[in-house]
């Protein structure tokens, strides 16, 4: 699977896939994709990527990144242009505020959720884990 950036901002790391197998003998294989290098994603700003059918947004908080779908709950605004405040995104198009962490709306007060994702940082590069690996 191959990242593409169909907005602002570079992907000089896309392209690899890895894969990694949970430790427990029943535990779903997991699929990471190496997205994108560290300094392609600001301090406070969010960067969009596609991979495959999904839009997700990542988020660079100073001391982590966080994953989500690039797509409001409420009519479906870009999550990745909104201002990030404290651990939250302020959606740009009517200000809902998305809690990055967990994906749920925190105003208005409503029960609306995103999809989040695992990330993590390797020798540079910002992985994003997609769930279970597709069959072979
Ligand atoms: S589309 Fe995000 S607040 Fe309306």
């Amino acid at each position: 699977m191959t990242p593409t950036f169909p907005a602002r901002g570079a992907a000089p790391h896309a392209g690899k896939v890895r894969r990694s197998f949970a430790a427990a003998a029943n535990a779903e294989p997991e699929t990471w994709v190496r997205v994108t290098g560290v300094e392609a994603i600001p301090l406070r700003q969010g960067r969009s990527v596609r991979l495959g059918a999904r839009e997700i947004a990542i988020f660079n908080l100073g001391d982590r990144f966080l994953a989500v779908d690039n797509r409001c709950p409420h009519q479906g605004g870009p999550l990745a242009d909104g201002i990030v405040a404290g651990g939250t995104v302020v959606c740009p198009l009517h200000s809902w505020k998305v809690c990055l962490e967990s994906g749920a709306v925190r105003k208005p007060d409503v029960t609306a959720c995103v999809p989040t994702y695992p990330t993590r940082v390797e020798d540079g590069v910002v992985l994003v884990c997609l769930g279970a690996a597709p069959a072979a």
